[in-house]
Order: structure tokens, then C-alpha cells, then sequence
């Protein structure tokens, strides 16, 4: 049985304290260690220990991570990829990035330990072309281990992408790493990877048979959010049982948080998982301004929201599916009883509807209809649209290829059926909360907090901007 975290216990394994500014700087602290036993152990042990981890990806969804591994290295296919996933485009997420200035190499060195366990030779790593430092530390750290002859054989490219939020789905990652628009593909990574030539659709969809009788090729590909590979570091260097030492059974080892909004001390923390939101909230975040309390907590804009009276939730996968809502990327926003429920739907909304891709017509019109609906309900106080709303949001994910059209379904319906007195406070023309909110698109961390992203607020839903 794993302990269960105290409230506010800090742990530090992929967020070190101090930068980590050089190669030298790495291998003295430990560094390497986790290649060489992969290397040591081969690929199958490799899998099976971070499977007896349970280490589980961090990058939205919480897949476990050794059956995935596993998987791609079972698929059919003669050639295999790795993808590290450093889009970080999660709405009140920041912690890809605070992983890779405090210590890029742990994470060229998890991707190198994935790359051997699938048996891939080349790794691509997408970043957004807006994360300058991030590309160069990782840049460094793979030269330099590169020229260190850790990495053997393996190639390291870096893929400076674009600001889309669908950038860091993977079936649209993969597209631009091949050069393409963040377009979400049809068939998943494992199944239709990078540079593949197998159709994606009807009977021929995969590679029938190892070695492409065909010529077609699927070569299957594995893609890791960039925490997830940090993790793989740190498990393989210091064993499952350390790693499972923090954190609950189900959900074990530490996460990078992330939160911000209405606190009083917006920031990044690594903490063990199932640690309460409360300690997020009221002692890393600092609590709320004198007077003010909070109104709900959203993980990003993947998830059902969280009402205030749930802070003592444990900030694992379980614990937070159980309270109706979800982990997600780790990155709680926090919002105060100032704050108009209805605003915050409508905000999301919003933006789902201008980061949808419109490939999937019930997605791009019924999260645009949503929106819609919503403004105007703010707008005038006439609620007449809420039957609009329902329906849309019973269809906008009918055919979809992607994730995003289920997030507009439970974070827009979560919020109208927790706060439903925001809207009857909309129709009696009495509401005096806040509506100028700006979505929280963290675009750097400074020594006075959170800067948001102020592009986003002027961006179309056909992705141009205006002023
Ligand atoms: C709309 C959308 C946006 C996403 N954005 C990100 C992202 O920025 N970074 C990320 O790692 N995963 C993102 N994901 C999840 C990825 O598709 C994928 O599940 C993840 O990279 C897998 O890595 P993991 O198993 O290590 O978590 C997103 C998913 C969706 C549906
Ligand atoms: S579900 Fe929406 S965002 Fe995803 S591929 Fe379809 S249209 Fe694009």
C-alpha cells in the first residue's frame, strides 16, 4: 500500500530546486543512470518494470504508460518512432515548460530509454515555436549528450510547431511533425505513425503483416507527454519501488501542478499525487484574496468542473473521477465567488469552438452554436437558448476524431448544472459578478507570476487573428 500524502508535502524529483545547467551538472547528480539499465536489462524488462511502476501518462488522459509501450512494440511494422509530446497547450498548464528549464536532460534521457524499449531510432520532439527557452535547453541537452555518446544511435530532432491548442493531440501532433497543419489523423499513432503509407481508412487500414508485403508501411509510433519521459528518468534510476513509494496505488509517484486564476501566488509544484487540491490551493497557491472564497476549480478545459466544497478531493485520477471530474494535465485553475458561472462556460466554450478544426462538422457547429447561445444569454438575460445548448451538447461529439468536441460536452454541461443560479441571476437581470475573464493560456512564468497569452482573445475560429 502506498502512503497517502500529507497535505502540502513538496517533492522534488522532476522539478529540481535549482536549474540543472550542464551535462556535468546532470551526470553528478545521478544522471544516466536510467539509459544504462535500460540498457543492461534489455527492452522487455524495460517495459515490464515501468508497467510495475504503474506510471501513468501525464499528459491529459493518465493511460498507463508500460501497456503503451508495450503496444507499439507489438504493432505491426517494421520501423518505429518516438514522439515527445512538449505542445503544452492545456489552458492553465505550465508545467511541461517548468520541467524542461529546470532539467532538459532527464527528459532526452526518458525518451531515449522509450525509443529502446519500442525499438525506435529516431525521436522527434514537438515544441511550440513560442517556447524559445524550452527548444534551447532541450537542443543543449541533446547535443551534448549526443556528442557524450549517451544516446548511441538514436536521432533527436526538435519540431517547432504552431500555437493551435490541437498541436498537442497526438494524431494532429504527428501531422506537423511531418509538415502538415494540426489536423488530427484518423487511425492513433500505434496503429498510423510518423511518415506511414498505409491507408488509413477501410479493410487495408494497418499493416497487415510485419515486413510491408504491400510496400505500406504503418510504422507504429509511440507519443509521451515530456513529464511522462521525466518520470520514465527517474523510475529507471532509482527502482519501482521508490517510485511507488509516493502517491496512491492506483495513481503512483508525483505530478507536476500547475495553478492559477483567482490565488494569491499563481505557480508550478511537483507534489505526490493524491495530495488534496485544498494544499494546491490554500498553501502552495497562497489561498484566495481576503474575503473571497472559491467558486470552482477547473482542470483545465478537458474535465466537469469542481465546485469550491470540494477542495478536499484528492488530487488523483480516482479521487477526482469519483468527485465528477478528472486530473487532466495536473493544471487547476482557480476561480473566486466574484467570478459568473456563466462567463466561465461561455469563455471555454468559446474557445473550444475557435480551436476546433472543423474536420468533424458536429464539433466546429455545435460548440460554435453553444457559444452562440451562451454570449447571448449573458448578454440579454433571455435563457430560451439553454434548450439549444442541451441539444447541441448531446450531438457536438457525434463523429468526432478527437478528444476536444467530449471536453466541450462535460466542462460546458458541468458548469450549467453546478451553478445554475448564475443563469437564473442572468434571466431577473440581477447579475453584478465579473465576465471580463481571459483565457487562461499561461504563455510564461516570471518572478511576479503567470503571463496569459493575450493573442488568444483576438483569434478566429478559422485560426487567423484579428485586433
Ligand atoms: C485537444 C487536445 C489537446 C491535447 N494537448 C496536449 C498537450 O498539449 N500536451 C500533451 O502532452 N498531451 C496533449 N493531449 C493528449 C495527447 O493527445 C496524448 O494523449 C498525450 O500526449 C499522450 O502522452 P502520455 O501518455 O504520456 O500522457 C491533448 C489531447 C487533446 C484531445
Ligand atoms: S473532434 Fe473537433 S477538433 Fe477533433 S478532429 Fe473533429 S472537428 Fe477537429
Amino acid at each position: 500500500m502506498s502512503a497517502r500524502p500529507g497535505p502540502g508535502r513538496a517533492a522534488r524529483r522532476v522539478l529540481p530546486e535549482a536549474p540543472v545547467g550542464s551535462l556535468d551538472g546532470y551526470l553528478a547528480a545521478g544522471g544516466g543512470a536510467a539509459i544504462r539499465r535500460a540498457r543492461s536489462i534489455g527492452p522487455d524488462a524495460t517495459i515490464d518494470e515501468v508497467t510495475a511502476a504503474g506510471l501513468r501518462g501525464r499528459g491529459g488522459g493518465g493511460f498507463p504508460t508500460g501497456r503503451k509501450w508495450r503496444t507499439v512494440r507489438d504493432a505491426p511494422g517494421s520501423r518505429r518512432f518516438v514522439v515527445v509530446n512538449g505542445a503544452e497547450g492545456e489552458p492553465g498548464t505550465f508545467k511541461d515548460r517548468a520541467i524542461l528549464r529546470a532539467d532538459a536532460y532527464q527528459v532526452v534521457e526518458g525518451a531515449a530509454v522509450a525509443a529502446l524499449a519500442v525499438g525506435a531510432r529516431d525521436v522527434y520532439v514537438g515544441l511550440k515555436r513560442s517556447f524559445v527557452r524550452e527548444c534551447d535547453a532541450l537542443r543543449t541537452a541533446a547535443q551534448e549528450m549526443a556528442a557524450a555518446g549517451m544516446l548511441g544511435d538514436l536521432d533527436v530532432t526538435i519540431v517547432q510547431g504552431p500555437p493551435e491548442y490541437l498541436f498537442g493531440e497526438e494524431k494532429a501532433l504527428l501531422e506537423v511533425v511531418e509538415g502538415k497543419d494540426p489536423l488530427p489523423r484518423v487511425l492513433p499513432p500505434y496503429q498510423h505513425g510518423l511518415f506511414a503509407t498505409a491507408p488509413q481508412l477501410g479493410w487495408t487500414s494497418s499493416e497487415p503483416e510485419p515486413g510491408e508485403p504491400r510496400g505500406e508501411a504503418a510504422n507504429p509510433t509511440l507519443v509521451n507527454n515530456v513529464e511522462t519521459l521525466a518520470h520514465v528518468t527517474w523510475l529507471l534510476s532509482h527502482g519501482v519501488d521508490s517510485f511507488r513509494a509516493l502517491g496512491t496505488s492506483a495513481s503512483p509517484g508525483t505530478t507536476v501542478f500547475t495553478v492559477s486564476g483567482d490565488v494569491t501566488r499563481p505557480g508550478v509544484h511537483e507534489l505526490p499525487l493524491g495530495t488534496p487540491l485544498r494544499a494546491l490551493v490554500e498553501v502552495h497557491g497562497g489561498g484566495m484574496r481576503p474575503g473571497r472564497r472559491v467558486k470552482m476549480v477547473c482542470s483545465g478545459v478537458a474535465n466537469p468542473v469542481l465546485p469550491g466544497d470540494r477542495l478536499d478531493t484528492p488530487m488523483d485520477h480516482e479521487s477526482l473521477a469519483a468527485a465528477g471530474s478528472g486530473l487532466g494535465s495536473a493544471g487547476f485553475v482557480v476561480y473566486d465567488d466574484e467570478v459568473c458561472a456563466l462567463a466561465v462556460a461561455r469563455l471555454f466554450s468559446r474557445f473550444l469552438f475557435v480551436e476546433s478544426c472543423g474536420q468533424c462538422p458536429p464539433c466546429k457547429l455545435q460548440s460554435g452554436a453553444v457559444t452562440e447561445a451562451l454570449e447571448e444569454i449573458e448578454r440579454t438575460g433571455d435563457a430560451s437558448g439553454l434548450a439549444r445548448i442541451e441539444r447541441a451538447l448531446r450531438t457536438v461529439t457525434d463523429g468526432s476524431r478527437c478528444a476536444l468536441a467530449a471536453e466541450e460536452q462535460q466542462v460546458v454541461g458541468s458548469i450549467l448544472r453546478r451553478f445554475p443560479e448564475d443563469v437564473v441571476a442572468h434571466e431577473e437581470g440581477r447579475c453584478r459578478l465579473r465576465h471580463d475573464l481571459q483565457i487562461p493560456l499561461l504563455a510564461d512564468l516570471t518572478d511576479t507570476g503567470f503571463v496569459l497569452d493575450a493573442r488568444q482573445g483576438h483569434k478566429r475560429p478559422d485560426w487567423t487573428y484579428g485586433t
